[in-house]
């Protein structure tokens, strides 16, 4: 049996205003960083890389393909191998839905034989959806339930170019295929109903590559002739990770928070908008541009939430409505969730866990197929089962500076958010 980490979390109703400049950084750029340095022939220099474990396996994946890596903290040097290499090993993508994905759309057109594992959670999660629109191309990919569920096994090789609209939007699908596309042997396509977060078009565009979204809609994928230039990049702080504290400053009294050095992607900080919707007070400070922009929100408490329907940019949001759900639970009147089908195929069911959770607090839900209803009022103290779920575990330990919380099984956060609870104490 695996030794599972429990945590009991006090009360604090005290006011706190928070300068926050060590959110974990962006778990999505981490994750590109290490895959795309791979297409260059020079060395990439990557700033605040995010040492959690999902990321750090896409690292250690790079290695197995052949790069050299030289760390100190978060400061990474990656030397790609002048070709990549068959690994003697299976690539062991932890918890990381990003790294078998992307991984998979990666190795699809390079040759060798690849097998792409990870934990009981992420081998029971739906690869088909990457699968598929890779096996129409040409590649050879194989795994259990007829070749949806994990390990997975890619026998890489030459790809034909495509004309792909997806059924879903997901950034995980499309960077697998853009990064098939740049090794198919003509222009590809493709095509979202909503443009989900879109990291891999700016760094591959920045890195020299030609992905374009064109004024169609579609995403034009031209293979690639030369390597790409090598990235040099400062990881920004990750909203997803910063929101968690975002909600808490919007729950307790008198509180603010500033997340610095953060993505400020539209495709990114939309949870921070519906947050704005249901009464926070929120700014936004732009600093930078560095494949994209780079700034600070500052969120601070300006009365009791109110209740908000969420059924528009889900594949914006999808990340954070577990910590938005505790939002609502302590809103006045009623919240709903439409849309969100693929809530249940992330890290763990998040429609099932995150009502499970509120119903265990004495919050009347509702559930739907693809959403759930939260009739908002008040939180109490319970135990609360993580599901092996990072943001489950994170949005209920939140809940627990308002009401008090035991949690079970918070191991998960270290996959996103190691510094988490350090962040949680220093309030
Ligand atoms: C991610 C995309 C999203 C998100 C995940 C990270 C990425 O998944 O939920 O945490 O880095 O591309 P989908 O693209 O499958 O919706």
């Amino acid at each position: 049996m695996e030794n599972m980490k429990n945590i009991t979390i006090e009360p604090k109703s005290k006011s706190f205003n928070l300068i926050c400049d060590d959110i974990a950084p962006d778990k999505s750029i981490s994750h590109r960083c290490a895959m795309f340095s791979l297409l260059s022939d020079k060395p990439s220099k990557i700033k605040n890389f995010l040492l959690a474990e999902d990321t750090l396996n896409s690292l250690n994946i790079a290695s197995q393909l052949g790069a050299t890596i030289k760390r100190d903290g978060g400061d990474v040097e990656i030397v790609p191998p002048k070709e990549l290499q068959e690994a003697d090993d299976i690539l062991d993508c932890g918890n990381a839905g990003t790294g078998m994905r992307l991984y998979s759309g990666l190795l699809a057109g390079v040759d060798g034989l690849f097998i792409l594992s990870g934990d009981k959670y992420l081998r029971h999660r739906p690869m088909s959806r990457v699968a598929n629109p890779l096996r129409s191309i040409g590649a050879s990919i194989d795994g259990r339930d007829n070749g949806n569920l994990a390990p997975l096994v890619i026998r890489g090789g030459e790809l034909k170019s495509f004309k792909y609209h997806s059924p879903i939007d997901s950034a995980q699908v499309k960077s697998a295929l853009i990064l098939a596309g740049l090794r198919g042997d003509a222009t590809s396509y493709y095509r979202e109903d909503l443009l989900s977060r879109d990291h891999t078009e700016r760094m591959l565009s920045g890195m020299g590559a030609s992905v374009e979204l064109n004024s169609d809609g579609w995403i034009e994928i031209a293979p690639l002739k030369a390597p790409l230039k090598a990235l040099d990049i400062r990881v920004p702080a990750d909203p997803s990770s910063g929101f968690f504290f975002a909600v808490l400053a919007s729950i307790i009294e008198g509180s603010s928070v500033t997340i610095s050095n953060v993505t400020l992607n539209p495709t990114r900080i939309e949870a921070y908008k519906r947050l704005e919707q249901m009464g926070a007070k929120i700014e936004y400070i732009q600093k930078e541009n560095i494949y994209e922009p780079i700034g600070d929100i500052r969120v601070s408490y300006n009365g009791k939430l109110k209740g908000i329907e969420v059924s528009s940019n889900i594949a914006w949001l999808i990340d954070e409505l577990p910590a938005l759900s505790i939002a609502m639970a302590l809103a006045d009147g009623e919240s709903v969730v439409k849309n969100a089908k693929e809530l249940r195929v992330k890290e763990s069911d998040r429609i099932s866990s995150v009502l499970d959770g509120l119903n265990a607090c004495g919050v009347e839900t509702i559930e739907y197929e693809d959403g759930y209803r939260v009739i908002g009022g008040d939180l109490k103290r319970a135990s609360i089962n993580s599901c092996g779920d990072h943001r489950i575990a994170m949005s209920f330990a939140i809940a627990g500076i308002y009401c008090g919380m035991d949690i079970e099984d918070i191991e998960c956060i270290d996959t996103s958010f190691p510094n988490f609870f350090e962040i949680l104490d220093s309030i």
